[in-house]
């Protein structure tokens, strides 16, 4: 099998464990956003992650399919909450669960989806749950702490690319790494491993927010499936913002703060915001930053001892979502 083909696998799999799981519940009233959230799409990256790693440390990746199912739930979880937080329209080219129904649905679905997702981990072999449980925790506290930090910096002018990052770090990679650290739980790696594809982990999940920031600027409209510019419109402090601060003219960086705050054009703002990220070349900064990211994942890799080609499977992985395009 070619990666792609034990990828795309590991996904049916997924998909086949995710639906069981939702039919587990009512399909009406507080179920149904979580129902539509996760049917209309998704990469379900997190939780092939999950089987990947179990089977590359020499597991059956069924053995981990309650773990992927957790992750997965608890994303959409963060993902329903999230759109409330950055008032998004759209999410997976269909509209947010806060638009289709209202605020307070958005957040007591999520809430659901959050205790839908420790159902799930909670089927886990006894084995493992504990451990499971202690990574899946502090995880999902850090992301609640990124996001924090994420909804800070909309209202700061100052952040630099060090807090940035750690934002990022907080609020997208440690879930992913997280994802294969419990696939490598679950296969009962030694600990010295399971940080080492924590750490691929971390750097694939900076790459991976990285090119997030770019696709919400520069993505195409017919297939990104958020809204373009979103992150312009909420004043975030993206990797293309701060270094379009660092490198701007005393004119662009004038133009950029007269903007912050701005909601009266959004077209407007978005086109203005946009053509100062390429002059600045600050689309340039990004690609570098996340090829960084993406070869100190890869040197990471180098201290794994795994099975077959899986050192392949997760070079491809890293790969893929350096060049996602949605
Ligand atoms: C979106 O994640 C949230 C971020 C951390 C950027 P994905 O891009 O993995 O979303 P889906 O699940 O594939 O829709
Ligand atoms: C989301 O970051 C991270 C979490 C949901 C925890 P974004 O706000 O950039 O994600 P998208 O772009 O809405 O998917
Ligand atoms: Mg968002
Ligand atoms: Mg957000
Ligand atoms: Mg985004």
């Amino acid at each position: 099998m070619t990666h792609k083909e034990l990828l795309a696998h590991y996904r049916e799999q997924v998909e086949g464990a995710l639906e069981q799981s939702q039919n587990a519940y009512p399909g009406h009233g507080l179920y149904e956003p979580c129902r539509y959230l996760m049917s209309i799409g998704g990469k379900r990256l997190r939780p092939s992650m999950v089987l990947a790693a179990a089977g590359a440390f020499g597991a059956d990746p069924a053995k981990a399919l309650h773990a992927a199912v957790a992750v997965e739930t608890f994303h959409n979880f963060t993902l329903m909450h999230d759109d409330i937080m950055d008032k998004a329209p759209l999410r997976r080219g269909m509209p947010t669960v806060h638009e289709k129904w209202n605020d307070n649905t958005a957040i007591l679905s999520g809430d659901a989806m959050f205790v839908q997702a420790y159902d799930a981990l909670a089927k886990s072999d006894t084995a493992s749950l504990p451990a499971l449980l202690r990574l899946f925790n502090q995880t999902a506290r850090e992301v609640c702490e990124g996001q924090q930090l994420d909804m800070e910096f909309e209202q700061r002018n100052d952040v630099s690319i060090d807090e940035y990052l750690e934002m990022i770090r907080l609020k997208t990679s440690v879930l992913l790494a997280a994802a294969l650290q419990m696939g490598a739980i679950i296969a009962g790696a030694e600990e010295a491993q399971q940080k080492a594809v924590y750490d691929y982990g971390i750097h694939v999940g900076l790459a991976f927010q990285l090119q997030d920031d770019y696709l919400d600027a520069f993505g195409d409209p017919e297939t990104f499936g958020k809204q373009v510019g979103g992150d312009i419109l909420a004043d975030k402090k993206t990797f293309l913002y701060l270094s379009a601060l660092q490198f701007s003219d005393h004119g662009q960086r004038k133009a950029l703060d007269g903007w912050l705050g701005q909601a009266h054009d959004p077209i407007a703002k978005v086109d203005a915001v946009r053509s100062i990220f390429l002059a600045t070349g600050a689309d340039n900064a990004l690609k570098e930053e996340l090829s960084h990211h993406y070869r100190a994942a890869l040197t990471n890799l180098e201290q794994l001892n795994v099975v077959d080609d899986s050192r392949g499977l997760f070079r491809y992985l890293a790969q893929l979502v350096g060049e996602r395009a949605v």
